[in-house]
């Protein structure tokens, strides 16, 4: 599969059932997915921490052999779908864990990326998995947190239907709650957590209203 090749990416996951295979598509086209590919190094050991039906986590070990890829996610059926997708990938792997109690071993992950995920966390269980995502880190490690954030408002409006529907309507996780934060509270809760933060906005051309937060352990 090339680099940048959703066609092919989305291919890996025709033996979904149809709502599935909606969804991953869906995501595939409303984020700038290739884009935030580039941002992870192309060497080293890299978690994908939530990371669903494996979207982002096949896509970066696909991209660049020399990535060692985890996804960890805490639902069997996705665990399962994701591993399905990776098929033949020998540097992709996936298991079943919970963020809030992440069995990584202290400093030894070059990076980490949380895609969508901590929006689902009351303040409280995000600084848990801010933390337990700092500790596995290595010192100068990458932390890559994508957020919806609450402007442009518009689309912010756009992010808070479609996510309303995915959680109650299509049931996409097992959440029900939905805790987006303005940037300025997520950059001082990941400030707050031990990390530098450089904001940019991420949503050029999308309909959601997403920032990447790139987070360095200091
Ligand atoms: C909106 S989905 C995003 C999935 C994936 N990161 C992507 O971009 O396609 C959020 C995912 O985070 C997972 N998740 C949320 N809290 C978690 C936790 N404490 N431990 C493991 N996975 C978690 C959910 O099960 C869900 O699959």
């Amino acid at each position: 599969m090339e680099r940048g090749d959703s066609r092919a990416l989305l291919a890996r996951y025709r033996f979904c059932p149809w709502r599935e295979r909606f969804h991953v598509a869906l995501r595939c086209r409303m984020m700038n997915l290739w884009p935030l590919e580039i941002e992870v190094p192309r060497e080293g050991r890299v978690a994908d921490l939530g990371s669903g039906q494996g979207l982002v986590a096949v896509a970066l070990a696909a991209a660049a052999p020399g990535r060692e890829v985890a996804g960890i996610e805490r639902e069997a059926r996705k665990v399962e779908a994701a591993r399905r997708a990776g098929e033949g990938l020998g540097n992709l792997s996936f298991r079943q864990g919970d963020l809030l109690a992440l069995g990584e071993r202290e400093g030894s992950l070059d990076a980490a990326l949380l895609v969508d995920v901590l929006y689902l966390w009351p303040a409280e269980a995000k600084r848990r998995i801010l933390a337990n995502a700092r500790r596995a880190l290595r010192t100068g490690g990458l932390l890559l947190v994508h957020e919806v954030v609450t402007t442009p408002a518009w689309k912010y409006g756009v992010a808070l239907l479609q996510e309303w529907v995915a959680l109650n309507v299509l049931r996409t996780t097992t959440s029900r709650e939905i805790h987006y934060a303005t940037r300025e509270e997520n950059e001082s809760l990941l400030r707050a957590c031990g990390f530098e933060v450089e904001t940019v906005p991420f949503h050029r051309g999308k309909p959601y209203a997403h920032c990447l937060f790139r987070c360095r352990k200091t």
